[in-house]
């Protein structure tokens, strides 16, 4: 698949990296710094290259949102022709300082998204994991039993796109059902940057969610 990155920053960077050596053509957008866009090109190999929002969205079968809730339209208006794409975000709603979801309860970001590109179809994922562990688990793929990865969004086909890329990085995907999810996984995704970044056993965290027919077990 074509997949445009729209923000090449920790996230964006190290996705689209996994995307080109899963074997997808990949444009990086979205950095200050145009030098860092053609290095990220250059190391991910495998026919990835730098650009523009706008080149990264044109004809892309998918778009990857990673850039700060405080650039979303900015980069928008910089991609131009975003209608009809399937985007994928994991950008959260923060404010300026990174400590506080704008967007919650009643709506999520990937809720709003969704109204600020309208004809777009937005799914959320890959907001629910640090990227610190993106890479590690794509070179366990295979050999371990992959870890499950939370999506949601309301277009079936986006969705399923969603998951193809999910699983090509190394995660199991785990629908989550509609974009409206998207509420409660946002303000979980904090509770893991807590627990990764800040709480007494750094970046060492683990989770595990286990459903049965019978009972749901945290
Ligand atoms: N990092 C994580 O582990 C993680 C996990 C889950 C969700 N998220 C969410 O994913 C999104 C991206 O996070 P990230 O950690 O990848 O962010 P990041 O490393 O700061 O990357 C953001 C990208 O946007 C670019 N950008 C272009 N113009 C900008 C401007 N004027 N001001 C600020 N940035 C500009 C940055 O450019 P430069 O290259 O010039 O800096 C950078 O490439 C956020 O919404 C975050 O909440 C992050």
């Amino acid at each position: 698949m074509r997949i445009g990155i729209l923000g090449s920053g920790l996230m964006g960077g190290k996705l689209g990296t996994l995307f080109a050596r899963a074997g997808h053509q990949v444009v990086f957008s979205y950095s200050r710094d145009a030098v860092k866009l053609e290095r990220l090109a250059h190391d991910a190999g495998h026919g990835a290259r730098a650009g523009t929002p706008a080149d990264a969205t044109r004809d892309a079968d998918a778009v990857l949102l990673a850039v700060h809730w405080s650039r979303v339209d900015a980069v928008l208006e910089e991609a131009g022709h975003i209608s009809g794409a399937v985007i994928v975000t994991c950008s959260l709603p923060m404010d300026a300082s990174d400590t506080t979801l704008v967007v919650a309860h009643t709506s999520s970001g990937a809720e709003e998204l969704a109204k600020k590109a309208p004809e777009s179809r937005v799914v959320s994922a890959f907001g629910t994991v640090p990227s610190e562990v993106l890479f590690s688990v794509f070179k366990a793929r295979g050999n371990t039993k992959p870890p499950s990865l939370v999506y949601c969004g309301d277009d079936t086909r986006a969705k399923q796109l969603a998951a193809r890329l999910i699983r090509d990085v190394g995660f199991d995907p785990l629908d989550a059902g509609p974009l409206r999810i998207a509420r409660y996984m946002e303000p979980f995704t904090l509770l893991m940057a807590q627990l990764a970044y800040e709480g007494s056993r750094g970046a060492a965290v683990d989770y595990r969610l286990e459903w049965r027919k019978e009972k749901t077990r945290l």
